[in-house]
C-alpha cells in the first residue's frame, strides 16, 4: 500500500457515495491524482478534483484588517502553523473480488486515503500491458496503453484547437500501430494528409520501410471502375434526364469495353454526344458537368494510383498528401472516392481491417453542408455507422468540431480532447461527448499543449493524460518566422549590394 495522503473528514456533504473530503497531511497532494481508500476486503477509487487552504486566523475580515492595520498577522500569531489543506475527492468505483464496480456505500470518516497502486490504477482504468502507448497519467508514473480494440473498433475523433497537439497525437498513435506485432494484430492505415504533416514518416529510418506516400495529384482511378452512383454523387445538381444519360453511357461503355483497356474521358463524351437517348441540350448541361471532373485529372484510361489490393497491408501505412491541391472540391471527391473503394475492398474481404485517419474532418463531413459541398460526407456517415462490423475504422480530426457532422462525431465512440478555448466548440464537445461533465469540461481549457483527455470507449473513465514525445522523424513545415525574416533581409542586401556593384 502507497503511504496514506491523509483521513477522511466528517462534514455535512461528506463522505457520500459519490464524493467526500479528507484532511491532507502529505504536502505533495495534488488536483488530478488517483487515491484509494480500503473498504474491507473492497477497495475505493477516486480522483483529486480539487484541494483547498484554509487558516484560521485568516477567517474574518475584519479581524484580519485590524490586525493587519498595526502589523502582519504572521509576526503577532504563529499563523503558518495553523495553514491546513483540504482534498476533495470524486468517487469513482470500487474494486471488489476481481471486478470493479459502482460505489453503493460511502468510505468511513478516519478512514486513511492513499495515493493509488500503479497495477491497479492501469486496470481500473483499461489500460491493457499490449496497448497503445500515448503518453502518461499526469501525477502518476503509470503509461496511458489504451486498448487498440476499443479505441478502434468504434471511431475516435481528435478534436482541439489549432496548435494544440492533434497531429503530434496522431502521429504517436501512427508509430505505435506500426509498431505492433503479428500477434497482436495490425490493421492497415490510410492517412488523408491535408498539409503533408506525416510525409516525414517515409524517410525515417524505423518507419520508412513501412510508409508509402502517393501525391494527391498522382491518384488516378481508370474511369471504368466509377459507378454511375459515385458520379451522380460527384455532381449531385444533375437533372433526372441527364443522369438516365450518364447511367446508360457508363453502364454501356462498360459493356463494350469489357475486353479492352478500359476507356478515355473523350470516348465518354463522345459517347454521350452519339447517344439518341436524350435532348441535345440534356446532353450538353451534362458534359458540362463532366468537364469538372475532367479537370481534376485523376480519371484515367487505365492507370491505378494507389493500388488498393496490393498496397493497403497490415501493420502499413498509405499517406494520401494532399498538400498541393488547392480545391477543396477536388479534395472531397478523391477523399469520397478512397473511403468508397476502402469499405467496398474491405466489406468483400478483400482488404485488412483499416484505420482510415481523416485530418480536417470537418471539410470532409460538414454539418451543414450545400449538396455539392456534401460530397464525402455521405460514405464518412456511412463508415462512421457501419464499418464496426466490417473492420473499418475511422480517426476523424478536427479543429472546428462545431462544423463536423453530427451524425459522424456521435459514432465516434471515444473522444480524445486536447486544448479548447472557443466556448462554441467547447459546448458542441460537450453535448457530443457522454462522458464529459461541467467539471471535466472546465478542465478542458486549462490543458497545456500535449496535454489530452481520453473519454468514452477505449477507457473505463475520463483520463487526464500527456502525450508523449514522438520517435519518428517530423516534416519541417519551414523555418521560424525569425529565421524566414532575417533571410529576406540578407538576401535583399545582397541583391542591393550586387546592384551597387555593378553600377
Ligand atoms: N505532446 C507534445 N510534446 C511535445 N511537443 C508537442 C506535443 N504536442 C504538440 N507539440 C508541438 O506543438 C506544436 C503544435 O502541434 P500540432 O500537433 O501541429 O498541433 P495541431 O495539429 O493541433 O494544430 C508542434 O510543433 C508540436 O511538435
Ligand atoms: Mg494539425
Amino acid at each position: 500500500m502507497n503511504e496514506s495522503l491523509g483521513v477522511i473528514l466528517a462534514t455535512e456533504e461528506s463522505p457520500s457515495t459519490s464524493e467526500f473530503s479528507f484532511a491532507v497531511k502529505e504536502k505533495n497532494v495534488k488536483k488530478g491524482q488517483y487515491v484509494q481508500v480500503a473498504q474491507g476486503h473492497a477497495i475505493l477509487f477516486g480522483f483529486i478534483s480539487e484541494v483547498f487552504k484554509s487558516n484560521r486566523y485568516f477567517e474574518r475580515a475584519e479581524s484580519v484588517a485590524e490586525f493587519e492595520r498595526t502589523s502582519s498577522i504572521p509576526s503577532q500569531f504563529p499563523s503558518d502553523s495553523w495553514e491546513y489543506v483540504i482534498g476533495v475527492v470524486k468517487i469513482l468505483g470500487i474494486f471488489n473480488k476481481g471486478k470493479f464496480e459502482r460505489a453503493f456505500s460511502p468510505p468511513s470518516p478516519g478512514s486513511s486515503v492513499n495515493l493509488a497502486d500503479n497495477t491497479l490504477l492501469r486496470s481500473f482504468l483499461g489500460f491493457e500491458e499490449s496497448g497503445l502507448h500515448l503518453g502518461s497519467i499526469e501525477h502518476h508514473d503509470v503509461p496511458a496503453t489504451i486498448s487498440m480494440t476499443r479505441l478502434l473498433q468504434k471511431h475516435f475523433a481528435i478534436l482541439a484547437m489549432s496548435g494544440a497537439g492533434k497531429s503530434h497525437l496522431a502521429s504517436v498513435l501512427l508509430e505505435e500501430l506500426l509498431s505492433r506485432k503479428k500477434e497482436d494484430g495490425r490493421v492497415a492505415i490510410v492517412i488523408i494528409d491535408i498539409h503533408g504533416e506525416y510525409c516525414g514518416f517515409s524517410h525515417d529510418p524505423v518507419f520508412g520501410s513501412k510508409t508509402t506516400v502517393v501525391e494527391g495529384s498522382e491518384i488516378k482511378i481508370p474511369l471504368k471502375k466509377i459507378s454511375p452512383e459515385i458520379m451522380t454523387e460527384w455532381i449531385p445538381h444533375l437533372s433526372a434526364p441527364q443522369r438516365d444519360v450518364l447511367r446508360h453511357a457508363l453502364s454501356s461503355l462498360k459493356q463494350q469495353k469489357k475486353d479492352a483497356d478500359g476507356y478515355t474521358f473523350k470516348e465518354l463524351v463522345s459517347f454521350i454526344d452519339s447517344t439518341d437517348v436524350s435532348k441535345d441540350e440534356v446532353k450538353r448541361a451534362l458534359k458540362r458537368s463532366l468537364s469538372e471532373l475532367k479537370r481534376y485529372h485523376f480519371l484515367s484510361r487505365k492507370t491505378e494510383n494507389p493500388k488498393l489490393l496490393s498496397q493497403i497491408k497490415p501493420g502499413h501505412m498509405l499517406i494520401l498528401d494532399f498538400n498541393s491541391i488547392d480545391s477543396l472540391r477536388k479534395k472531397q471527391i478523391l477523399v469520397s472516392l478512397m473511403a468508397r473503394r476502402l469499405f467496398n475492398l474491405r466489406k468483400k474481404g478483400k482488404i485488412p481491417p483499416f484505420l482510415l485517419l481523416i485530418e480536417e474532418a470537418h471539410n470532409f463531413a460538414r454539418e451543414k453542408a450545400e449538396e455539392s459541398e456534401a460530397v464525402s460526407r455521405s460514405i464518412i456517415e456511412t463508415i462512421a455507422r457501419e464499418g464496426r462490423k466490417f473492420g473499418s475504422s475511422l480517426c476523424l480530426i478536427s479543429q472546428r468540431p462545431v462544423n463536423l457532422s453530427t451524425t459522424a462525431l456521435s459514432q465516434c465512440n471515444t473522444h480524445i480532447i486536447l486544448r479548447v478555448t472557443n466556448p462554441n466548440d467547447l459546448d458542441h464537445i460537450q453535448m457530443s461527448s457522454e462522458g464529459i461533465d461541467s467539471r471535466v469540461a472546465k478542465n478542458i481549457t486549462g490543458l497545456k499543449v500535449g496535454e489530452a483527455i481520453v473519454v468514452g470507449e477505449a477507457v473505463n473513465y475520463p483520463v487526464f493524460i500527456s502525450v508523449r514525445d514522438r520517435k519518428s522523424l517530423k516534416r519541417e513545415k519551414g523555418a521560424p518566422l525569425h529565421i524566414q525574416a532575417k533571410e529576406f533581409e540578407e538576401r535583399q542586401e545582397k541583391k542591393a549590394k550586387n546592384v551597387e556593384a555593378f553600377l
